[in-house]
C-alpha cells in the first residue's frame, strides 16, 4: 500500500499547483492528477452538482489503486470533504482558504480572501469568518469568470489586469496588507495580484500547509513511503487525466511546475 500512489483532484488545472509542492515536499511518492475540466468551473454551480462530481472523480482515482486523497480544490472541499471521508476508506486531506496564518501572521491591515462564490457562500468558510472577524478586517471577495479565464490559459496580459482591476475597485486597496488565494486556480496569477498592489502586499495560499498535512497523514497512517525504509525513490513523474482534453494548457502548467519544483 505505501508504494501505491496519492490522488490529487481538482475541477480543472488549479490543483496542480499543489501537486508541484506535493512533488517537491514528497520526491519520493508518486502521484496521480485528475482535473475534471469537462465540468470546470465548480465554484458558480449548486452545492449537490459539486457532491456530485466530486464523488465520481474520486471514484476514478480510486480505481487507479490511490492511498490517499488529496481534493486540491477549495471549492469541492467546502461542499463534500465530509460525504468523501464518510464514503471512501482512504485519507482524504481537503483545503481551505488559509484565513488562519493571514491573520496570525499578519501586519494588521485588511485581509481579503480571494476565493470561488462557492466557497465563500458555504458553512466552512462562514466559520472560518467567525473565528477570525473579531481579530483583524477581513473581506471575502468572489471572482466569478477568472476560473475560467485561467482554464484558457490566460494567466497574464491586459484581460487579467482588468479582471484584477474591476474586482478590487470596489475596495480601499490602501488599507489592504494580505490577500489570500482561496482557490488553487489563483496561484498561476500571482505575479499579477502582487503587482496590481505595486509589491506592497503578501500574498499567502494554502498548499504547503495542505502537502505538510499530507505527510503527517500519511505518516500517523504508517502509508508514508519513506517509513518503508527502502533505497527506491520513485522519480516517475505524475500521471495525468482531464475529463476534456487539455493538452495545450497543460503544456503551459507542465512548464509552471517544472519551475516551481526546481527553484528553491
Ligand atoms: N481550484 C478550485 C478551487 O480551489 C476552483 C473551483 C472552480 O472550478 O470554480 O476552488
Amino acid at each position: 500500500m505505501n508504494s501505491s500512489p496519492i490522488g490529487v483532484f481538482d475541477s480543472g488545472i488549479g490543483g496542480i499547483t499543489v501537486l508541484a509542492k506535493a512533488i517537491k515536499l514528497l520526491p519520493e511518492e508518486k502521484f496521480i492528477y485528475f482535473g475534471d475540466s469537462a465540468n470546470a468551473p465548480y465554484g458558480i454551480k449548486e452545492a449537490d452538482s459539486v457532491i456530485y462530481l466530486t464523488l465520481k472523480a474520486a471514484d476514478f482515482l480510486l480505481q487507479k489503486g490511490i492511498k490517499a486523497l488529496v481534493v486540491a480544490c477549495n471549492t469541492a472541499t467546502s461542499v463534500a470533504i465530509e460525504t468523501l471521508r464518510i464514503s471512501l476508506g482512504i485519507p482524504i486531506i481537503g483545503m481551505e482558504p488559509a484565513l488562519k496564518p493571514a491573520v496570525e501572521t499578519g501586519r494588521g491591515g485588511t485581509v481579503v480572501v480571494m476565493a470561488t462564490p462557492l466557497t465563500l457562500k458555504e458553512k466552512k468558510f462562514k466559520s472560518l469568518m467567525e473565528m477570525y472577524s473579531s481579530k483583524t478586517n477581513i473581506i471575502a471577495l468572489p471572482c466569478p469568470g477568472l476560473v475560467e479565464l485561467i482554464e484558457s490559459g490566460v494567466w497574464e496580459g491586459s484581460q487579467i489586469k482588468r479582471y484584477l482591476s474591476e474586482r478590487f475597485s470596489g475596495l480601499n486597496t490602501n488599507e489592504v496588507t494580505d490577500i489570500v488565494l482561496g482557490c488553487t486556480h489563483y496561484i498561476f496569477i500571482k505575479d499579477q495580484i502582487i503587482e496590481l498592489f505595486n509589491s506592497k502586499i503578501r500574498v499567502i495560499d494554502g498548499n504547503e500547509g495542505t502537502v505538510r498535512q499530507l505527510r503527517r497523514v500519511l505518516a500517523s497512517k504508517g502509508l508514508y513511503k519513506q517509513d518503508m525504509q527502502s533505497p527506491l525513490f520513485d522519480q516517475s513523474l505524475p500521471e495525468f487525466y482531464f475529463s476534456s482534453s487539455k493538452d495545450k494548457v497543460l503544456n503551459l502548467c507542465k512548464q509552471w511546475m517544472e519551475k516551481q519544483i526546481n527553484s528553491r
